[in-house]
């Protein structure tokens, strides 16, 4: 395939932080960015997909764009499918899978599209069909055009998962964006947990690209250039942060926890984490920078007024923290407001595992 010639590369973002994935892109120097439902697109050949595996924080996927025509129905999509250059993309000797969405459009039975695209690429390419390969085809059938992409990312393998989990990983990296964080102040997460928050923030500050000890589905494509990716994964050396990354929780075994991630990372030089309750915590010493939290939320009816005396305690304790901006990600406005602390109008809400919650941030605290 001609790897040099230019794609729409679709990044996917967690829905609703379209737009920090979308001034991601832009920083990093991805070309012809623009924000759509659910993501944003930018055009580049086939190693951009790559880069942008390895390089961007905020995009939970990211998919190549490789054929777009009409189908008014199945035996249209199955001949158009068929013509398709699959040997291009796709390696006869590795298993495929393909999904398939239908909205609007004559075709409207998914299972039966992916059915036909599927066979075509076993029966003109030769490639296996399994339902748990690591190659995905997906095609989006909208208003009777079929488009059809390569997933790049594929699933995280299990020792990797366990690591980090990556979808956690994104949205901590959005929020922080979101922020304003831009990887060049302290960080000071008073509840966290497993750590998210600070090693995001850490790897950040360093610099560390966040595919580096990932596989990737596009290993598994026709047009994958072994030599060329090790030189991009490798290029460019990692900075050490000046400023540090701290993290507290009372519960000690939230601490075991995010120090082994630290540790993981990378990180553990430039990060620090201690048992404390939220009622005892003090700024850090030095400069003021971010303080980010997610409360525990009260998610079930009857929870709230339980979790209320958490962030009142929580703004009390802020209250010493002179100069330092805050940022809480939560369920309700009403929640925000108990802590007492000057937010801004929160920005909009985010799916967090189903549960609707915002970012909601503060001017740095007199
Ligand atoms: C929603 S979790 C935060 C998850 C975290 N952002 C992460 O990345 O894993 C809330 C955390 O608040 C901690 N927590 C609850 N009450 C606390 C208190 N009074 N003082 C300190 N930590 C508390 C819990 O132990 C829990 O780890």
């Amino acid at each position: 395939m001609d790897t040099s010639s230019r794609h729409e590369i679709f990044l996917v973002a967690p829905p609703g932080l379209e737009a920090p994935l979308y001034a991601e892109a832009v920083e990093r120097g991805f070309a012809g960015a623009r924000i759509g439902e659910g993501g944003v697109t930018v055009e580049g050949p086939w190693d951009e997909a790559w880069r942008a595996n390895l390089e961007l924080r905020g995009a939970s996927r990211v998919l190549v764009r490789i054929a777009s025509f009409r189908a008014m129905h199945l035996a249209q999509l199955d001949k158009r499918a068929r013509k398709l250059a699959w040997s291009e993309v796709l390696r006869a000797d590795r298993p495929v899978q393909v999904e398939a969405t239908c909205r609007r459009s004559k075709i409207y039975h998914s299972g039966a599209a992916a059915q036909r695209i599927a066979t075509a690429i076993r029966e003109e390419l030769g490639a296996p069909i399994a339902a748990d390969a690591q190659v995905v085809v997906k095609a989006r059938i909208e208003d009777d055009l079929v488009t059809i992409s390569v997933d790049t990312s594929g699933e995280m393998l299990h020792k990797e998962a366990v690591n980090r989990a990556p979808m956690r990983e994104t949205l901590a990296a959005l929020f922080l964006r979101q922020a304003g964080y831009d990887g060049s102040g302290p960080v000071f997460d008073p509840m966290c947990g497993s750590g998210t928050f600070v090693i995001e923030a850490a790897e950040m500050a360093a610099g560390l690209k966040p595919g580096r000890d990932r596989r990737f589905a596009f290993e598994q494509l026709a047009n994958f250039d072994a030599a060329a990716w090790a030189a991009m994964r490798t290029a460019g050396a990692n900075g050490v942060p000046v400023a540090r990354f701290y993290g507290s929780d009372r519960d000690p075994g939230a601490i075991r926890m995010s120090r082994a991630n630290a540790e993981r990372a990378g990180v553990a030089d430039w990060t620090s984490f201690a048992e404390a309750d939220i009622a005892d915590i003090v700024p850090p010493e030095g400069a003021p920078g971010l303080v980010i939290v997610n409360p525990p939320y009260g998610a079930r009816i009857g929870e709230r007024g339980a979790v209320t005396p958490l962030y009142r305690t929580l703004g009390r304790s802020l209250a010493r923290f002179s100069g330092w901006r805050v940022a809480l990600i939560t369920t309700e406005a009403g929640l925000a407001r108990a802590t007492g602390l000057p937010f801004a109008a929160p920005y909009p809400p985010v799916s967090h595992g189903g549960i609707r919650v915002s970012l909601f941030v503060t001017p740095p605290l007199k």
